[in-house]
């Protein structure tokens, strides 16, 4: 497949707001949202949206589609919207447990902490209660989720007692709202735990397939191991597969290339794009990298790199389009 060069300064299509999921993770890809929509939206797939690697599911909610199947290993993150889904999980439900667990924190000692505590106790004692897995994920430092050797939520709490401020209750529980608007019933979409490799046979000739794995060489959990050989079996099945695929992954930071688009990527179609990371643990994590998506269609429409053009998108306009 042959790579077009066109130094243009990507559009960004801002007609449509977003959706921000109720749960929160450092690799969340809110602001590539537009750029991935706009080259999925090239692939024109008409069958359903494939997602093996689901994380938030910030990609697949705004995706549009109205059949999909969505995967993760964390079994958290499937088991909360999966009880969406099932409506055991409510908008009303989110918000009277908030106000009640926001309360004890806000009169917990050592500022809250101890609550806090409570809730991961509770949690990583083997109650996983999709409730405390939101309160987890919006009450712990820096909107991280992490997982520690034992598959136990290991973030720290944010230090600030009165996190679950009516205005913070009523904003998540609109997000839980829209969401299970969004998430169709079964048999359309379709949840799973199990590894990508289960998941992207599955795809036939009209579905699109968008991976977000773990990317090589940078964060690692309990659920976002990644080795080389599994990106090896990332592209052979990708490589085999009949449908149109979309794949996120890094290109470059200011250190190092990503040794993986050589190896595997670079045969596909690839665009960049500069990306500001603003949370994570290490200092390298908190740099602008420089983004991939690799994919197996054309993509003449869509500017190839605006990496290193100093030409600034409107950006006002995207952050009043992307709020917490
Ligand atoms: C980079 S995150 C996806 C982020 C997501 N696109 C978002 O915007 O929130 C990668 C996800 O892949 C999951 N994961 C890691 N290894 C996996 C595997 N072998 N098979 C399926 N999912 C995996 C992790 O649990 C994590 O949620």
């Amino acid at each position: 497949m042959k790579k077009t060069l066109n130094l243009k300064v990507p559009k960004l299509k801002m007609s449509k707001r977003l959706f921000i999921p109720p749960i929160k993770s450092q690799g969340i890809k809110t602001k590539l949202v537009p750029w991935i929509n706009d080259l999925v939206s090239i692939a024109d797939q008409k069958g359903r949206w494939i997602e093996p690697f689901l994380g938030t599911g910030v990609v697949a909610f705004n995706s549009g589609y109205k059949r999909a199947i969505l995967n993760d290993t964390n079994p958290h993150i499937i088991n909360f919207y999966k009880s969406i889904q099932a409506k055991t999980i409510t908008a009303p439900l989110v918000k009277a447990y908030l106000e009640k667990e926001g309360e004890l924190l806000s009169h917990a000692e050592n500022n809250g902490y101890e609550h806090y505590l409570k809730v991961r106790t509770r949690f990583n004692s083997g109650q996983f209660s999709p409730l405390d897995f939101v309160f987890l994920s919006r009450a712990g430092f820096n909107g991280m989720m992490r997982f520690g050797s034992k598959g136990n939520w290991n973030i720290p709490f944010c230090k600030k007692p009165d996190r679950f401020a009516p205005a913070y209750i009523t904003k998540i529980t609109n997000q839980v709202a829209a969401v299970s608007k969004i998430i169709q019933p079964e048999p359309e979409w379709v949840f799973h735990n199990q590894s990508f490799a289960e998941i992207i046979p599955l795809a036939t000739k009209d579905d699109i397939i968008y991976c977000d794995p773990p990317y090589y060489g940078r964060h690692v959990d309990y659920y976002n191991g990644w080795t080389e050989q599994d990106e090896a079996l990332l592209f052979s099945l990708l490589s085999k597969t009949k449908a149109k695929f979309v794949l996120s992954t890094w290109h470059h930071n200011d250190w190092r290339e990503n040794v993986m688009i050589h190896k595997y990527w670079s045969n596909f179609n690839i665009v960049t794009k500069d990306h500001f990371y603003h949370n994570g643990g290490s200092i390298e994590n908190r740099r602008t990298v420089v983004e991939a998506l690799v994919c197996n269609f054309e993509t003449a429409q869509i500017a190839q790199h605006n990496h290193g053009l100093k030409a600034k998108p409107k950006i006002r306009q995207l952050e009043m389009a992307f709020e917490e």
